[in-house]
C-alpha cells in the first residue's frame, strides 16, 4: 500500500462544505469497513439533515452570487480538465483506495474505474463551450417582427446520490454534467465507500474550484440522502442505486417538483445464437457477470442460449467460473474480489438459496466462499424458469442464469419479461438478425459481440424501472440545463 494512502485511510474524515472541511453537526461519525476482512478501514463524519442544509445553503450561494456564476464557460471548462489531469496524477492512490473500500481487484481499479473517471472528466470538461441554444423563425408571425431564441442555462443546485459498485466512477458521471453545465452540487457518496469521493473532494479544492460548488457530504442514505431528495432548495436530484430507493427518491422530489433522474436496477439479457462465433461468446458471456463481481447494473444476469449449443455455452461459462481467482483485491492474482459489504453477500445467498428451493441447479459456485470477509463463489444456475426469484429480481451478484431458447422469435418475449430495461448482449454472426434484434429489444443499450462496453460519448440509461433519462453522452445535459425561450418583438 502507498504510504499516502495509509495515512489517508488513518485520517479521521470531515465532510467539504462550503471549501472547508468540517465535522457533523451531530458530531458523529459512521464506520466503512474493508470487505476482504469485515475490518474497519475508516471513520467518516456522518452527514445528515442539519449538515445537508448547510451544504444546499453553500452550493445555492456559490450559483447565485459566487465567483462561479459569472466564470467564462472556457475557465470552467479548465477546472474540470485539471481534475481529471490530477485523478491522473493520482491514479495508483485511488485505485487502491477503491480497492480497499469496495473490494475489487486493484488491477481492475487501475485499468477501468480510475483512467474512466479521469477521461470523463475530460470528456465533460469540452462541453462547457458548446452548450448553446437555437434561433427559431415563428411558424405563425410576419417575417422580421419577431427575434426568437432559446438559452440554455443551468439547472441550479443539484443534490447526487451514488452508489457502492463503482465510487469514483459514479462520482465523475455524476459531476462531470453538472459542473460543465454551470450547476453547483451536493454529492452524498454511498456509506459502504466514501473514500475515494471525500479524496476526490481534495482534488476538487487542489484544481482551483470556488467554494461550495462541490459539496460533499458523506452519510447513510435514510438520513443524509433522504434530507437531501426532499430539500425544498434543491433543484434537481440524480440518483444511482436501487429501484426501490429511486422510488423513494421520487416521491421525496415531490415537495417542490425538483427534476429527478434515475439510474437504478437492472436484469439484462445476454442472447447467444447458435451460428455465433461461440468462444468469444462464452468469454463474453462470463465476464458480462462476472465483472465487478456482478455489482453492475447492466449485468448480463439472464443468459439466453440458443437450444443447440446450450450444453456447450453453459459449460464453457461455468469454466470460466471455476477459473475465477476469488480473492482479496490487493492480492495479485486475485480476479474477483469480495462482495461490497455483509449485507450484500448475505443478499446474493439468500437468492441462491431461493433458486435451490425453487429447484434451480448450480452447475459452478453456489455457495458463499470461506468465512472471512464476503467472497462468494462465481455461480452458473440452470433449471430455472421466468417465474423463479433469480430470474426476475436483480441479484448484484456473481450468479447468472442460463436457459436455452429456440429462435429470434421466441427470445424477443422472454428477454423483455422483466420490469427492467437497462441493457442486452447479442452474440451471432448475421449483422441483419443482431440489428433486427436490437430494434425489439426494450433496453437502453444494446451490446452485440461485445458486452460492458462504455463510453463518456455513448449515452446510458434504462427503459421502464431502470430509470429515467441517460447518463454521459451529449443527452445527459438535458437533466442539467433548463430551456429558456426568449421572444422579442422587433
Ligand atoms: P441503495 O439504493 O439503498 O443505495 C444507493 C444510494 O442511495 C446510497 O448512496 C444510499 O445511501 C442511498 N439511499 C438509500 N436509501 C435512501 C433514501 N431513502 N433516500 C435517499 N438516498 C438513499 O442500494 P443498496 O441498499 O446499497 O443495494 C441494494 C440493491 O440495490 C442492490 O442489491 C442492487 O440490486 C441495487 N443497486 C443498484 C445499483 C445500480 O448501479 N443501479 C447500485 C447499487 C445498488
Ligand atoms: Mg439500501
Amino acid at each position: 500500500m502507498e504510504p499516502s494512502v495509509s495515512r489517508f485511510i488513518a485520517a479521521r474524515h470531515r465532510m467539504l462544505i462550503n471549501g472547508k472541511w468540517v465535522e457533523a453537526a451531530s458530531g458523529k461519525t459512521f464506520p466503512t469497513y474493508d470487505p476482504a476482512t469485515g475490518e474497519v478501514l475508516s471513520n467518516i463524519a456522518e452527514g445528515d439533515r442539519e449538515d445537508i442544509n448547510r451544504a444546499v445553503t453553500a452550493a445555492r450561494a456559490a450559483f447565485e452570487t459566487g465567483p462561479w456564476a459569472k466564470m467564462p464557460p472556457s475557465e470552467r471548462g479548465r477546472l474540470i480538465w485539471k481534475l481529471g489531469d490530477l485523478i491522473e496524477k493520482y491514479s495508483e492512490e485511488f485505485a487502491q483506495l477503491e480497492s480497499l473500500d469496495n473490494g475489487k481487484p486493484l488491477k481492475v481499479a487501475r485499468v477501468a474505474d480510475v483512467p474512466l473517471a479521469a477521461d470523463h472528466f475530460r470528456y465533460y470538461a469540452g462541453w462547457a463551450t458548446k452548450i448553446e441554444g437555437n434561433t427559431i423563425p415563428l411558424g405563425l408571425a410576419p417575417q422580421g417582427k419577431f427575434l426568437a431564441y432559446t438559452l440554455r442555462e443551468p439547472v441550479g443546485v443539484v443534490g447526487q446520490i451514488i452508489p457502492w459498485n463503482f465510487p469514483l466512477l459514479m462520482a465523475a458521471w455524476k459531476l462531470g454534467p453538472a459542473l460543465t453545465a454551470g450547476c453547483c452540487v451536493v454529492l452524498k457518496p454511498a456509506e459502504q465507500t466514501p473514500l475515494s469521493a471525500l479524496r476526490l473532494g481534495e482534488l476538487i479544492q487542489e484544481a482551483g474550484f470556488p467554494e461550495g460548488v462541490v459539496n460533499i457530504v458523506p452519510g447513510y442514505g435514510e438520513t443524509a440522502g433522504a434530507a437531501l431528495a426532499a430539500h425544498p432548495d434543491v433543484d434537481k436530484v440524480a440518483f444511482t442505486g436501487s429501484t426501490e430507493v429511486g422510488k423513494l427518491i421520487l416521491h421525496a422530489a415531490a415537495g417542490n417538483l425538483k427534476k429527478v433522474s434515475l439510474e437504478l436496477g437492472g436484469k439484462s439479457p445476454n442472447i447467444v445464437f447458435d451460428d455465433a462465433d461461440v468462444d468469444k461468446a462464452i468469454a463474453g458471456a462470463a465476464s458480462a457477470i462476472f465483472f465487478n463481481h456482478g455489482q453492475c447494473c447492466c449485468a448480463g444476469s439472464r443468459l439466453f442460449i440458443e437450444k443447440d449449443i446450450f450444453d456447450k455455452v453453459v459449460d464453457g461459462v461455468s469454466r470460466h467460473a471455476e477459473s475465477i481467482r476469488v480473492r482479496p483485491g490487493f492480492d495479485p492474482e486475485c480476479d474477483m474480489g469480495p462482495l461490497v459489504s455483509e449485507e450484500q453477500m448475505n443478499r446474493v445467498c439468500g437468492y441462491l438459496d431461493s433458486g435451490k428451493q425453487e429447484g434451480a441447479k448450480a452447475v459452478a459456485g453456489g455457495a458463499r466462499l470461506g468465512n472471512k470477509g464476503y467472497f462468494v463463489k462465481p455461480t452458473v444456475l440452470i433449471n430455472t424458469n421466468e417465474n423463479m426469484k433469480v430470474v426476475q429480481e436483480e441479484i448484484f451478484g456473481p450468479v447468472v442464469t442460463a436457459m436455452p431458447f429456440t429462435d429470434a422469435t421466441d427470445v424477443i418475449p422472454k428477454s423483455n419479461d422483466t420490469i427492467y430495461g437497462l441493457a442486452a448482449g447479442i452474440w451471432t454472426k448475421d449483422i441483419k438478425k443482431a440489428h433486427a434484434l436490437a430494434a425489439k429489444l426494450r433496453a437502453g443499450t444494446v451490446w452485440i459481440n461485445c458486452y460492458n462496453i462504455f463510453d463518456a460519448a455513448l449515452p446510458f440509461g434504462g427503459y421502464k424501472q431502470s430509470g429515467w433519462g441517460r447518463e454521459m453522452g451529449h443527452e445527459v445535459l438535458e437533466n442539467y440545463t433548463e430551456v429558456k425561450s426568449v421572444c422579442a418583438a422587433l
